[in-house]
């Protein structure tokens, strides 16, 4: 099968087309990346043609000679859908987990992601949390949820609770809560490792002034929950444009919803406000 003609690759061009009609991709803002099944590799392999090996900037032993579908660096998500060959890649991870190297796409040169660091190693901390459940990983830059970072105070409860109330579906969608990372130069190592840290209880982190990284099982799942994470802040945005709440969900409301729609909602995010 030709590698536009799988049903996953249109997956991913059908998500990156949604991220950018709602806004969240200027430029070459936010990324994509997704963990082939190896069935899904198998029905793809006559278009595989690997090239060099080079290094990822991360060891993600856990995902060794694992594919995936990742856009290309410097790539606009308003054109995979446009230009997919010329936008993302096929890469094949080594025997260690610290090489990659490209198999399809970017026919016009470039790499993957610079934040190849972060998607690797949120990938491998779902695989393992999740027993490889979670494929997709997300990263983009949704104008409210960033709005956010400079007024909310940049901790994980502040955040969650925020956007819990805002939204009754939002402690059903995302249950865990949300982790918050402080500003931190992107694109390396570094950041990969505080994002992958929080990932291991979450499916969204947020970066301070910067945007949100999301994981999910399937694209469905994980552009749903972007979504629905920056609905809420947006209707946040609002509230506190409009002078702020009068009224809202308490803890108690929190806890009879746990129960009826049977979901754990971590007691940390559910204080008493002053
Ligand atoms: P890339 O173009 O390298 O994917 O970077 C975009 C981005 O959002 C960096 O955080
Ligand atoms: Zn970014």
């Amino acid at each position: 099968m030709k590698v536009l003609e799988a049903k996953f690759v249109q997956g991913f061009m059908r998500m990156a087309n949604d991220g950018w009609e709602q806004g969240w991709h200027e430029r070459n803002g936010g990324n994509l990346s997704y963990r082939i099944r190896p069935e899904e590799v198998e029905s793809v392999k006559e278009e595989l043609h690997p090239g060099e090996w080079k290094p990822i900037g991360a060891t993600v032993p856990t995902l060794a000679g694992e594919y995936f579908l990742v856009t290309g660096s410097g790539k606009y998500m308003r054109n995979v859908t446009i230009d997919p060959a010329d936008s993302f890649c096929i890469i094949e991870l080594d025997g260690v987990g610290e090489n990659y190297r490209i198999c399809w796409g970017l026919v016009n040169g470039g790499r993957p992601t610079s934040e190849l660091p972060s998607h690797l190693m949120n990938h491998e901390v779902k695989v393992i949390a999740t027993g490889g459940k979670h494929r997709v990983i997300y990263h983009a830059h949704s104008a409210n949820t960033i709005a956010l970072t400079f007024v909310l105070p940049l901790t994980d409860e502040a955040f969650t609770r925020e956007l819990w109330e805002m939204a009754t579906e939002c402690p059903v969608v995302f249950p865990s809560g949300v982790g918050v990372v402080p500003w931190m130069v992107p694109g390396g190592r570094d950041i990969a490792v505080a994002t992958s840290e929080l990932m291991k209880q979450y499916d969204v982190a947020i970066w301070a002034h910067h945007g949100m990284f999301c994981s999910g099982e399937d694209f469905d799942l994980t552009f749903g929950l972007m979504h629905t994470v920056e609905k809420s802040a947006e209707i946040l945005v609002k509230v506190l444009s409009m002078g702020g709440k009068k009224q809202t969900i308490q803890p108690d409301d929190f806890r009879h919803l746990a129960v009826d729609f049977n979901v754990t909602l971590p007691e940390k995010f559910l204080y008493e406000k002053q």
